[in-house]
């Protein structure tokens, strides 16, 4: 893992938008898009640079279960807002976290995955360690599956909620196994609550407790942090 170190979100959004800059001019046709606040700098950086991304594919981590494109807190609105809307994509694969037939949803999702094989793989981290919506104990050679959210992430993201009652505790979510295909990774991370998971990542064991550390196992990793998130390295 290559490891770079920035000052603030603000720096880490602009070195991850030169390795997607960078990807793109040596033929990265398709990203792999993440959401939460971590990736909001990097969001920042796209749409206000003058880089034209219609001939471009995103294909996204995860969806809450039971929330549409129309929920203001569903993943699909926040990647609208954040990024599609300012800047047209070719085309954008979400998880349908609406489906009736959720098991039929994640096989087609891992079906997309592999007709649009993604070049940058963009990812947070969760406070214990979960990529994507794969919490401890999730297998590390996963497809997309639907997942249970644990406390602790149900917590964590209670933030974007009214109430805690309303935040999904299901979701779909790539598995470990189809985020480890993309050709490289840049995982960021920011502030002092992602310190412990970070530790595990870089320097535990590879286990499933950690799902992070599965990224130990695949050859082309950039990890962009600040100081805080890298205080127990
Ligand atoms: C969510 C998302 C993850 C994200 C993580 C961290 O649960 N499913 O993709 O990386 O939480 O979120 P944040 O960046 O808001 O700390």
């Amino acid at each position: 893992m290559e490891i770079i170190r920035v000052k603030n979100a603000e720096e880490g959004g602009k070195k991850a938008f030169e390795i997607i800059k960078d990807g793109m001019e040596n033929g990265a046709k398709v990203l792999g898009l993440a959401t939460g606040s971590t990736p909001i700098t990097l969001y920042k950086e796209m749409t206000s640079s003058d880089i034209d991304f219609s001939d471009m594919t995103s294909v996204n981590l995860d969806e809450y279960v039971g929330l549409g494109g129309s929920d203001e807190q569903s993943y699909r609105h926040f990647m609208n807002v954040q990024l599609f809307d300012k800047k047209p994509f070719k085309a954008t694969y979400v998880p349908n976290g609406k489906a009736d037939d959720l098991g039929a949803a994640c096989k087609e999702y891992d079906k997309t995955i592999d007709e649009n094989p993604i070049d940058i793989q963009i990812l947070g981290i969760g406070q214990n360690g979960h990529i994507g919506f794969n919490e401890p104990g999730a297998p590390l050679d996963g497809t997309t599956s639907v997942v249970d959210l644990t406390e602790s992430t149900i917590n964590a993201n209670k933030r974007f909620f009214d109430k805690v009652e309303d935040v999904p505790t299901k979701a779909v979510s790539m598995g470990i196994g189809s985020i480890l295909k993309g050709k490289k990774i840049v995982l960021m991370a920011y502030g002092e609550n992602k310190a412990d998971a970070i530790k595990g990542m870089v320097d535990g064991p590879v286990t499933t407790e950690m799902p992070a550390s599965a990224l130990q196992n695949h050859d082309d990793v950039v990890v962009i942090i600040d100081e805080e998130a890298a205080s127990k390295l």
